[in-house]
């Protein structure tokens, strides 16, 4: 079960424009799994939300690709093309702004976000985990779980705050590691999980904003 003080704190910064659904913008780095889950989601009829653009920071990241074919506009925005980290963050807040985004998703965004950049999306960026927080933050964390002899993993939806994966919890969904687990089963169990949970709480904070519009 989410986190209903934190959806509502997150729903009470934004400003949801009244006639449509609300409009999320993705960062991503890697294969899009997560940005796939989103985009098949939000095709639902019980969506409360679709993807407005999509940012990838690695000309590798399938995130483009999938993004494109579901014709949703994408933009390699490259980090080793600045000299600077805030001319870096510069570029992809003027996308998210000139697409009026209400809500950004960090799914699988390998890049750590300053606190300029945090001001001007206030209490509106979430971000996906491989493990229950707060075990295991930073990279690494499947195999971290793994080493450390875990019974249990899982993942975790939170907002985004200055820390490394420090930000208060939203959502967390729990699998079993089994004995003869190597990092790609386990990695595999978690992003079935991920896939579930991303999507369930963007929409409930999607309904948050909207409720928040009717009252
Ligand atoms: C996910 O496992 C997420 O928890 C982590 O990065 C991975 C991204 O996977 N932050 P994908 O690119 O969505 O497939």
């Amino acid at each position: 079960m989410p986190n209903q003080d934190i959806i509502k704190l997150i729903a009470q910064n934004i400003n949801k424009h009244p006639e449509r659904p609300l409009s999320i913008g993705v960062l991503a780095s890697g294969n899009g799994s997560n940005l796939q889950a989103l985009m098949d989601f939000s095709k639902k009829p019980d969506s409360l939300f679709f993807i407005k653009t999509v940012i990838a920071n690695n000309p590798d990241s399938q995130a483009l690709n999938r993004a494109h074919h579901e014709r949703i506009k994408n933009y390699l925005i490259d980090h080793r093309q600045f000299n600077k980290k805030s001319a870096f963050e510069q570029k992809i807040l003027r996308v998210l702004k000139e697409h009026e985004i209400e809500l950004v998703v960090l799914a699988g965004f390998m890049r750590v976000l300053s606190p300029n950049f945090l001001g001007q999306f206030q209490n509106r960026i979430i971000n996906l985990h491989p493990s229950l927080l707060p075990n295991h933050r930073g990279l690494d964390a499947i195999n971290k779980a793994l080493r450390a002899g875990d019974e249990v993993a899982g993942c975790t939806v939170h907002l985004v705050d200055a820390g490394l994966d420090t930000g208060p919890i939203i959502a967390q969904s729990s699998c079993p590691i089994f004995k003869h687990d190597d990092p790609l089963a386990l990695k595999q169990r978690i992003q079935s999980l991920e896939h579930k949970l991303l999507p369930h709480v963007v929409n409930q904070i999607a309904q948050a904003a909207t409720v928040k519009i009717l009252v």
